[in-house]
């Protein structure tokens, strides 16, 4: 068993394994080298050799326990033929929504879309750099690929307004948002990923009487979904009010807490396996900061089956060297 599922199955409390969110990305300077050849993002992702690559960078400077695959949870809307671009100092943009089209979307023509994704988990997963660890496939939550697709860009405290005017297209988008992520899941766990992380960024913009409907119901039947293909499950409901309610709901096999939850009082109400939580910003701060930072999330959580890892994305301002650091402090604990 790889340490993370010794962690996840076995519930195991020594040997913290770890691996960060945007492991791979603008903060490694063989990142950026490749990303100024490659200006299109999209593409990027598109491109199996070079994704496959970017998702091993991290693993090859680093002791660190999984690799996530390089690619993004907007290739979804992209794989419905909605317009999706990156846009310098913006972030995403998605064009116009078609519910018609989108709504006759084939499934074979959808896997043959994304099939470079597909063939780059193959890739990674037939790495020797990848033995004794786990490569961690991702979806972005129906309710957060819901607010892309509508809102069109990151909505950052609120949504557009008549975000909910036309119910009735958005329950039947959400429908065809959980058939396609099912699919991609699959094709994705058929490649070798060996664990799935469900992303909700946005669970936070809803108020507590929407979470049946948009958040519980929709990532409970992926979650579901996932746990039949005998596949470890983590979610991460960022900005969620009540983490506990979602856990017993939801039932993910970990949750990913984000650097707003206070960790003590987390630890004594939820029972299973706890992922994440340190603020990425600590890792801008010196060294002396981040081991008393991290040493302080490892203290909390020894008796507890914990994966290290942080609270939102490594920035990519960080120094290398940090991550380094911060590896290490959590290998030697
Ligand atoms: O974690 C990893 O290393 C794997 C790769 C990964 C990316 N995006 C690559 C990426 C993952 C898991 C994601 C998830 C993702 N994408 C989320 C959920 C996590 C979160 O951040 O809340 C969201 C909301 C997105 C949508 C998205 N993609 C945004 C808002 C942006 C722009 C913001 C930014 O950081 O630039 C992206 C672009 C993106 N996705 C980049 C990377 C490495 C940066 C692209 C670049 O090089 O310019």
């Amino acid at each position: 068993m790889t340490p993370i599922q010794e962690t996840i199955i076995n519930k195991k409390t020594t040997n913290t394994p770890i691996w960060l969110m945007r492991q791979a990305g603008r903060y490694l300077p063989e990142f950026r080298e490749i990303r100024k050849l490659n200006p299109n993002f999209i593409n990027l992702c598109l491109n199996n050799n070079l994704s496959s690559e970017i998702t091993l960078q991290p693993l090859k400077r680093f002791e660190l326990d999984a690799a996530i695959i390089f690619s993004d949870i907007l290739m979804l809307p992209y794989g419905l033929n909605q317009k999706v671009e990156f846009k310098k100092d913006f972030g995403p943009q998605l064009g116009l929504l078609n519910i018609s089209k989108i709504s006759k979307v084939d499934e074979v023509d959808f896997i043959e879309k994304l099939h470079p994704i597909y063939k780059a988990i193959k890739k990674v997963s037939e790495n020797n750099l990848i033995k004794n660890k786990n490569l961690i496939g991702f979806v972005g939550a129906p309710w957060t690929i819901l607010v892309y697709m509508i809102n069109k860009h990151s909505p950052k405290k609120e949504l557009v307004k008549d975000f909910f005017k036309d119910k009735f297209l958005i329950n039947r988008l959400l429908l065809i948002i959980e058939r396609f992520l099912k699919l991609h899941i699959e094709q994705q766990i058929k490649n070798g990923a060996t664990v799935i992380q469900i992303f909700d960024s946005w669970a936070g913009l809803l108020e507590e009487k929407d979470l049946p409907n948009y958040i519980y119901i929709p990532t409970l039947n992926l979650v579901d979904h996932i746990k039949s293909l005998n596949i470890p499950v983590i979610c991460f409901p960022r900005g969620v009010k009540n983490y506990k309610n979602y856990c017993d709901i939801v039932k993910p096999d970990v949750v990913n807490i984000d650097y707003e939850v206070d960790p003590v009082s987390i630890s004594k109400v939820i029972k299973i396996p706890i992922q994440g939580g340190l603020d990425p910003k600590i890792l801008l701060t010196d060294k002396e900061n981040l081991k008393k930072h991290a040493l302080k999330y490892l203290e909390i959580f020894k008796d507890h089956p914990y994966i290290f890892n942080l609270g939102h994305g490594v920035l990519p301002e960080t120094n290398p060297d940090m991550v380094d650091y911060l590896v290490k402090i959590v290998k030697d604990y």
